[in-house]
């Protein structure tokens, strides 16, 4: 059912959550403390429902677009709203402010996910009329191609806001996963993280460069990752399943999981060394066009694991 969505805070992903439910039938309303910003959303939304149309992941762009509006303020944005997107900054004290006032404001149905990539709930949530219906909805950018959002419940977010929330994302096309209580980092970015020291450790011990390291996931473990997760990877890559696959190679990756330990920080260098590299392969003025480009991939891929699930009957 048609719905309204309000959009709270409407940088680079607050203005793709707009498309997400616009996409899907929703009016959506943005807000936005920062003068301009709105606007700029607006911008980015219409040259980004023109790329989807062009890889067929929209019908009516112009529909789309047509059920988005600016709202005057906080509380005209959540007038109505059955469910409150919050992205605003990565920080506990401005996603606390936030929620204070739409504690003040809110109906008693309005369910709100927060976009955060790894702050709990609880830290912003606590005490609040509203917290039972809180919880993270964490997306993985742009979400209108890229459909994983995780759910995570604070100690005190009610069954049934789970359970709005997981029904809203994924009839608007998402693929919901549901944490069952809160961990710092949620799933994803605990699992990038780690992907992520290792590939900085293996720089800064000289084994391989920056583009060897990127090259192993683009043309290697990637390619499986698009469509299978780790473990049903294992699983395929032994005769007798994912047990045989650790039978067999349990003891010789323990081996070199065991060097990592203990965790330290990036060293300046480490990071400089990255960087460095990167820049030789991409200026900063080739930046945006880049990212463009990935986004247009991601078109691309989206468009194609659509089109391969629908052959699968999936
Ligand atoms: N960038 C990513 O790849 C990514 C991916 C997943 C989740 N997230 C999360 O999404 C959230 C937003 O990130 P972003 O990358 O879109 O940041 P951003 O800086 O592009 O946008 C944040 C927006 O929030 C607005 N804002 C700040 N304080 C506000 C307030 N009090 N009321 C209303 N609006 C306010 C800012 O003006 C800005 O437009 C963060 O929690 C971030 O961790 C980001």
């Amino acid at each position: 059912m048609p719905e309204k969505i309000a959009i709270v805070g409407v940088g680079l992903v607050g203005s793709a959550w707009a498309i997400v439910f616009a996409r899907a039938g929703h009016r959506v309303a943005l807000y936005d403390a920062t003068e301009g910003q709105c606007e700029a959303a607006l911008a980015r939304i219409e040259t980004n429902l023109e790329a989807l149309q062009g890889h067929g992941l929209i019908d009516d762009p112009a529909a789309a677009r047509a059920r988005i509006a600016v709202s005057t303020g906080l509380a005209d944005a959540l007038d109505g709203a059955a469910y409150a997107q919050e992205s605003v900054f990565e920080r506990a004290d401005v996603k606390r402010a936030v929620y204070e006032r739409i504690d003040g404001i809110a109906g008693p149905d309005l369910v709100v996910g927060s976009s955060s990539s790894g702050i709990p709930c609880s830290t912003f949530t606590e005490g609040l009329d509203i917290g039972p219906r809180c919880l993270v909805a964490h997306p993985i950018n742009p979400p209108y191609v890229i459909p994983l959002v995780e759910m995570v419940p604070a100690p005190w977010t009610e069954e049934e806001t789970a359970s709005r929330c997981w029904a809203l994302m994924e009839a608007a096309g998402m693929k919901p996963v549901r944490l069952t209580r809160e961990i710092d980092g949620f799933i994803a970015n605990r699992l990038q993280a780690a992907l992520l020291w290792e590939a900085f450790r293996l720089l800064e011990g000289g084994y391989a460069t920056a583009k060897d390291i990127d090259t192993t996931i683009s043309a290697g473990l990637g390619r499986r990752w698009a469509f299978i997760g780790p473990f049903e990877t294992i699983d395929l890559n032994a005769p007798g399943g994912l047990a045989d696959f650790c039978a067999r190679l349990h003891d010789g990756f323990y081996e070199f999981v065991k060097q990592s330990e203990p965790a330290q920080p990036l060293s300046d260098a480490v990071v400089s060394k990255a960087h460095e590299e990167r820049r030789g392969r991409l200026p900063m003025a080739e930046h945006g066009d880049r990212q463009a480009w990935r986004d247009r991939r991601l078109m691309g891929l989206a468009a194609h694991l659509r089109d391969a699930g629908r052959d699968a009957g999936e």
